[in-house]
């Protein structure tokens, strides 16, 4: 176990090593625990988060504001266009004054191609840890959510486990790259063989991709990228199916859109399920277009774990607070 956490930011998935990361799930069972029991758990009484959102929210959200609560602390909710970001307040500023009178930062901003490096200005001005609540590359606390909703339910050790993280058709936006990079870049590490499923458009950064094969090759794990949904979900013990835009294709909406609509046919539902081991679960960040993305059948039916894996955000979250904001 690492004790060492405390002042860290984490911005990357692999900003926190695979000991560190074990760190965190243990420390998220133990306070998942004192929940359920009621016990209290203040380990960041008097403590303050701001939670900086340029892009709307649900499950980030009401997560970090009640997990700060529920350590003793307070947590401000603060919206970009609310503050004098448009009027000049640069990164520098928001990480040097921001750090000063909060005990930590966290951030979501998505916006492709400015939301990391945005972050990480921030927290080269900062003396207290930045999270990454989401940017444009990684969605680490999802993942560390989605890890921890694996283990409960397919057992902690994940060696030969197959993991598909596929891409999947909607309708509603172009949506970020960061949660399938994320899984791409932390599974390996955990022992799970990875196959990524997307149709030619729909390319992860080539960065990350080099980064995942790289985690494959360290622990000794499978990696493979195919063009088909149904060849991706034979066997697998995890189905990861969720839609991305086809940011590394096209900066411009209209033709995303034009080519997003080419795929309607990568949709997540009971035929496609029935090519998964019989007891695969089903996963999703949320939120997703229901019956565009996945069907009701396969979201509300019993091998998805949807709603334990959004509830584990709670914990996982609680327990990075905890370990860097001492
Ligand atoms: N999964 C996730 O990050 O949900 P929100 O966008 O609602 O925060």
């Amino acid at each position: 176990m690492q004790t060492d956490l405390r002042g860290r930011d984490l911005i990357g998935d692999l900003d926190f090593t695979k000991e560190e990361v074990e760190t965190v799930l243990e420390v998220a069972w133990d306070l998942k625990r004192k929940r359920a029991l009621g016990e209290p758990h203040a380990y960041l009484r008097d403590k303050v988060l701001a939670m900086l959102f340029f892009f709307s929210s649900t499950r980030t959200r009401g997560s970090f504001e009640a997990g700060i609560a529920q350590l003793g602390g307070h947590g401000a909710f603060i919206e970009s266009r609310t503050t004098q970001i448009s009027h000049g307040d640069t990164e520098k500023e928001m990480g040097e004054i921001f750090g000063r009178y909060f005990d930590g930062i966290a951030i979501r901003h998505v916006t492709w191609g400015t939301g990391n490096r945005y972050l990480n200005l921030v927290a080269e001005a900062s003396r207290v840890p930045v999270l990454n609540m989401q940017c444009d590359i990684y969605h680490p606390f999802q993942c560390l959510a989605d890890l921890m909703t694996i283990m409960e339910k397919k057992g902690r050790d994940l060696r030969r486990k197959k993991i598909v993280v596929s891409w999947a058709y909607a309708a509603s936006y172009l949506k970020p790259i960061s949660v399938p990079q994320s899984l791409i870049l932390q599974m390996p590490r955990f022992g799970m063989d990875v196959v990524l499923a997307h149709p030619p458009e729909f390319k992860l950064m080539p960065e990350i991709m080099e980064q995942a094969q790289e985690q494959a090759r360290k622990y000794g794990t499978g990696f493979e990228v195919v063009d088909s949904m149904e060849e991706g979900f034979k066997d697998a013990d995890v189905v990861y199916a969720k839609s991305w835009g086809p940011l590394l294709t096209t900066n411009d909406p209209d033709e995303g859109k034009r080519i997003q609509d080419k795929y309607q046919s990568w949709i997540t539902d009971a035929q496609k399920m029935a090519l998964a081991k019989e007891d695969a679960i089903y996963m999703h960040p949320l939120p997703a277009d229901r019956n565009i993305e996945v069907t009701d059948g396969v979201m509300d039916g019993p091998n998805s774990v949807v709603f334990d894996e959004a509830e584990n955000r709670l914990h996982a979250q609680k327990a990075v607070m905890a370990l860097t904001m001492r």
